[in-house]
């Protein structure tokens, strides 16, 4: 039997933006099977962290006025913040600016040169500064990157090259003998067919004196380490390559998670110089999908369909975050998520399957057992199907999770869960409990709730570390030996005479429209009104006669303006945007027939319209001149 032993990584992200949905994403899936193995007694160790080298980087600390080593130490802490919000519980983080990723880059570099599988050449290719690499005309979309929409560029230059070519059919005969090595499949034939013809040599260094911020070359101070061949080396860097314990002991057990984006970097950079560096190669490598906006389109920050997790986790909490997007994207596909779709899932699966089985089950105890859990008669009808069912649920779930089905993982359970909610229904306890005859078949139909509760917390720990401990406190469970993978192979092991914790809903039911929405969902679901509706607000041209500000409100302008033959006090909150005299003599928008009210104690007689952005406000004026008065509709 193979060791216990599993290693997990998330790529490295880069520091030149936020973290947003898709890091999260991959991240998630990372912390779930780290949460997995080590729940299952595997030896467990999880690597994330940050890229901080290259061009892009370079570029972004430029945009933002900062000195590239603090601008990545801003925004790689920034990683850590998110992860903290979602519960990631990763045992390193790696950050390629650090002492020790550096000496390994520069170690394997010269054990690469050294077995002559380096050289110094010409190059000239197409250039994408996004993804960091030269694109071949193969992969262009309309002259453009598929990934990127940029145009990449023409570039010419002496870099010193690695001879991936040289490796092309050793690495194209691994994958066919191996068909686990990159999976799901689809990606697995993407790199056999990449691997049909010939991949060329890979461009390794930039010329200090257009990219300084990098590793230098150890053979060549003038040239910086390209960063990929730089990036890729965090994983055996994070574990103290060469003679690192956690090297010896993790790296052969390696699966790496990425996103279809940096494919051809992992399954054809990455084995190839290891292979060079006399490295055994990574276990596996798990290919997932890219995530859309709600409406199928590629999330951007243009199309104003970008949905925020770290949101959707401060009103959800991270538990349910990390259960939608486990349980909703099939691992590998392409696939929406928006916060409509999560509210759903949350009502079907959380809300009513497992809320409702737990505090169902929980009112039961404390109704007819005073509060403790009863010791069961023998099993009998329906009692065997759930048993059974709960005995099978940890090799079926296990052997879903090795093969990346974890969608299907989480399926499984939430059957167990409709199984125990349909035995409720079969056994009617409630029925039973009318009958004093009936008293232990009740006891054994409760505690059978019970226990399957229990089986169920412990199953659903990896993807919402934060329920079991609610779940179980409401069962008095508090024994670690009750909540280990070993003791749910087994129905029957919770004991009888636990005392049940306060009925609580874990799970309250979210009704109503949903708050945090993309704009297009918002534009969607905006409440539409009629002609009569806008007909109530009586709109005006006014023409403005004096403007002050007002003693000790910075934000506020005290105007008087005229409208026909009467005048108006209004207070508007524009002076950080308007000076008074910018104001005076300007033919403005009012709504003529607002209460009055009064702002910082000075009345205002209607309200001016103004259009705001995040950058600025501006007034909303008439196109040509027209009278003071005139109707706006
Ligand atoms: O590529 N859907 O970093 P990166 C799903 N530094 N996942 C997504 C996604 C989306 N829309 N967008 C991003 C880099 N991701 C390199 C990696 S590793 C040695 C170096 C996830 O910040 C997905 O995992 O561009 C993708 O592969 C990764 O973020 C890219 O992150
Ligand atoms: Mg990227």
């Amino acid at each position: 039997m193979r060791e216990k032993v599993f290693y997990v990584t998330t790529p490295i992200y880069y520091v030149n933006a936020e973290p947003h949905i898709g890091h999260a994403y991959t991240t998630i899936v990372a912390d779930f099977l780290a949460r997995w193995h080590r729940l299952a007694g595997y030896d467990t160790y999880f690597l994330t962290g940050t890229d901080e080298h290259g061009e892009k980087i370079a570029q972004a600390a430029r945009a933002s006025d900062e000195e590239p080593q603090a601008f990545v130490d801003r925004m790689s802490a920034r990683f850590r913040q998110a992860w903290k919000k979602l519960n990631i519980k990763y045992d390193d983080f790696i950050r390629t600016t650090e002492p020790r990723h550096k000496n390994v880059v520069q170690q394997v570099l010269q054990k690469v040169y050294d077995a002559g599988d380096i050289y110094y050449g010409e190059y000239e290719g197409l250039y994408c500064v996004g993804c960091e690499r030269f694109l071949t005309e193969k992969e262009l979309v309309d002259g453009r990157c598929p990934d990127h929409g940029t145009v990449p560029e023409r570039r010419k230059e002496g870099n010193y090259f690695f001879r991936m070519e040289k490796y092309r059919l050793w690495l194209k005969s691994y994958i066919e003998e191996n068909p686990d090595f990159i999976r799901p499949e689809g990606y697995r034939n993407e790199v056999l067919s990449m691997l049909s013809e010939p991949v060329g040599d890979l461009s390794i260094s930039r010329p200090r004196r257009r990219v300084p911020w990098g590793i230098p070359l150890p053979w060549d101070e003038e040239h910086v380490t390209y960063v990929w061949f730089d990036a890729l080396l965090n994983y055996v860097s994070a574990l103290g390559y060469p003679d690192g314990e956690k090297y010896r002991r993790y790296w052969e057990h390696a699966w790496h998670l990425i996103g279809k984006d940096i494919l051809k970097p992992h399954a054809v950079f990455w084995p190839t110089m290891l292979k060079s560096a006399g490295i055994p190669i990574y276990r596996c490598l798990n290919v997932g999908g890219f995530l859309l906006g709600p409406d199928g389109r590629k999330m951007s920050k243009s199309l104003g369909n970008v949905v925020d997790p770290f949101a959707l986790a401060d009103r959800y909490g991270p538990d349910v975050v990390r259960y939608y997007l486990l349980r909703d994207l099939p691992y590998g596909l392409d696939g929406s998520v928006g916060e409509a779709a999560l509210v759903e899932r949350y009502n079907a699966d959380l809300a009513n399957d497992l809320g409702n089985l737990l505090s169902r089950t929980v009112t039961m105890i404390e109704k007819f057992f005073g509060g403790y859990i009863p010791s069961p008669g023998p099993a009998e009808g329906p009692d065997h199907e759930l048993i059974s069912e709960a005995e099978k649920l940890p090799d079926a779930v296990e052997s879903l999770i090795r093969r990346m089905e974890l969608s299907e993982a989480l399926k499984a359970i939430w059957k167990f869960i409709g199984r125990a909610n349909k035995y409720i229904d079969e056994t009617a306890p409630w029925a039973l409990a009318k009958d004093p005859a009936k008293k232990e078949r009740l006891a054994t139909v409760i505690y059978n709730l019970a226990e399957a509760l229990r089986i169920i917390s412990v199953h659903i720990e990896p993807a919402m570390p934060g329920i079991p401990a609610k779940i179980r406190e409401q069962l008095g469970i508090n024994d670690e030996n009750l909540t280990s993978w070993e003791s749910v192979r087994r129905f029957g092991v919770l004991p009888a005479g636990l005392n049940v914790g306060d009925k609580k809903i874990i799970f309250p039911r979210i009704e109503g429209p949903v708050e945090i929405k993309t704009a297009e969902e918002k534009s969607k679901g905006q409440q539409l009104i009629t002609i009569d509706d806008f007909a109530k607000v009586d709109l005006r041209v006014a023409e403005v006669l004096e403007a002050s500000r007002i003693e000790g409100a910075d934000k506020l302008l005290k105007l008087k303006v005229r409208i026909g033959e009467e005048t108006r006090q209004i207070v508007a909150g524009i002076a950080k945007h308007y000076s008074p005299e910018q104001l005076i003599g300007k033919k403005i928008v009012v709504v003529a027939n607002l209460k009055p009210t009064k702002l910082r104690g000075v009345e205002s007689q209607g309200m001016l319209l103004a259009a705001s952005s995040k950058e600025k406000v501006v007034l909303v004026t008439v196109d040509e001149d027209i009278e003071a008065g005139a109707k706006v509709k």
